[in-house]
């Protein structure tokens, strides 16, 4: 039985891919960190409620309190693992929140990747563990080339984006001078129901589920002419295994090849709640009008803007088609954004009206 830990469990992305690598008969270790509200909602859907029971004694399933920012505390729980593969997703991973913390974004995204890598060295396992790094087409930041592939030049925007920057490169570094398996998914956005609710896409398909049940009155966002690559992160995960299974230690691309504007999401989301939304105006003063109603539920609040902004994102996913045999579309963008707007138009139904939302 194939050994695997994964840090940012608790995360989207971490959640799918421990129940896709419990599916595919590993042994599956995550890393949760200590909080003082409860943050393990994600894994909930990973356990039947027998299989909860017998989670201490006899599952395959196992959580460790950790940090990568502690590389002590990382170090002690890979030599008591000794895993077979480590996916390190555990990051500061909002980009707006980085420019608040630029500091703590580092420790953790840059600093966090070296703790790992430096542990798999310290412990003598280059031979044994592969190790996948959640790296991000924030890489590209303001784009050098359309669509992006793994040859395009980086030139990030943002805190995260430099401090992701290191993880990258240390990680290809660790390959060439340890010869270890230790390779990088370039990522494009990618969403779901269980998406992080002040990412814009989540954000969006809860005010429009709020606002459909009269439990919400408007959506403030800021960018919507802002151009993001969007797929499904339950689709995601099964490549990050597949880079790791792949013969040569590798740096993937994975994106749909297609990319929307936000006010493109803004509409699509309302059409499933049965809204259609009608723009008037520009800049700052966009409204988007509920056209049955001449309601306005949209506005733009300059207050999410960015200081410094990734007006586009277009992966290019040939090599991972081609190399891995993934299928980039699997789930269509209007699938995706039915998915995430039908999962939180139920989970909305019992809640009360929202007082007040801060981001
Ligand atoms: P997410 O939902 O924000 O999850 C981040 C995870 O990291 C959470 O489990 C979080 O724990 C954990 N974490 C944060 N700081 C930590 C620390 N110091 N030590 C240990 N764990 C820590 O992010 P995601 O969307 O799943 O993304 C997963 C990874 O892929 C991230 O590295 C992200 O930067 C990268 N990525 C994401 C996308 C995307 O579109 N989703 C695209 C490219 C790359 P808590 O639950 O306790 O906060
Ligand atoms: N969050 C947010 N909130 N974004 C908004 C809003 C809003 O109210 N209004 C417009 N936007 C715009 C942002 O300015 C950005 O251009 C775009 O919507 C997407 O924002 P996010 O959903 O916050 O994602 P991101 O693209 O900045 O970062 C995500 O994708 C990266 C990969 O490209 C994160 O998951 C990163 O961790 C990931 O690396």
């Amino acid at each position: 039985m194939k050994k695997a830990l994964v840090t940012g469990v608790t995360g989207q992305d971490g959640s799918y891919l421990a129940e896709f690598l419990l599916d595919k008969g590993y042994e599956v270790h995550g890393l949760i960190r200590r909080s003082s509200s409860y943050n393990q909602e994600r894994l909930e859907d990973l356990l039947t409620e027998e299989e909860a029971n017998a989670l201490l004694n006899n599952s395959n399933f196992h959580l460790h309190y950790g940090d990568v920012t502690d590389a002590l505390n990382v170090t002690r729980i890979i030599s008591e693992i000794k895993p077979d593969e480590i996916y390190n997703l555990a990051a500061q991973s909002h980009v707006r929140v980085s420019f608040d913390m630029p500091g703590y974004t580092l420790d953790v995204d840059a600093k966090g990747t070296l703790n790992i890598l430096e542990a798999v060295r310290i412990l003598s396992l280059t031979e044994k563990t592969r190790v996948y790094q959640a790296s991000t087409s924030e890489l590209y930041g303001k784009v050098q080339e359309v669509p992006q592939k793994e040859t395009t030049p980086f030139y990030p925007r943002s805190p995260y984006g430099v401090a992701k920057i290191y993880g990258f490169w240390i990680t290809k570094n660790y390959r060439e001078s340890y010869n270890m398996f230790a390779v990088n998914g370039i990522l494009f956005n990618h969403e779901s129901e269980r998406r992080g609710e002040t990412f814009v896409t989540r954000k969006i398909t809860l005010a429009a589920s709020r606002i459909a049940q009269g439990k919400q009155e408007k959506l403030f966002l800021g960018n919507l002419n802002s151009l993001r690559d969007w797929g499904y992160a339950k689709d995601y995960v099964e490549c990050m295994w597949l880079i790791l299974q792949h013969d040569k230690p590798e740096d993937f691309v994975i994106a749909t090849g297609e990319m929307h504007t936000v006010r493109e999401f803004v509409e699509f989301a309302f059409k499933h709640t049965g809204i259609h939304i009608e723009w008037q105006g520009d800049g700052i003063d966009e409204k988007g009008i509920n056209k049955e109603t001449g309601e306005v539920i949209v506005e733009v609040d300059p207050k999410f803007f960015r200081p410094a902004e990734v007006e586009q994102l277009l992966g290019d996913p040939t090599k991972s088609k081609t190399l891995l045999g993934w299928n980039p579309t699997k789930t269509s963008f209007e699938q995706l954004v039915q998915i995430m707007v039908e999962a939180d138009m139920r989970k909305v139904e019992n809640e009360e009206k929202v007082k007040v939302m801060f981001d």
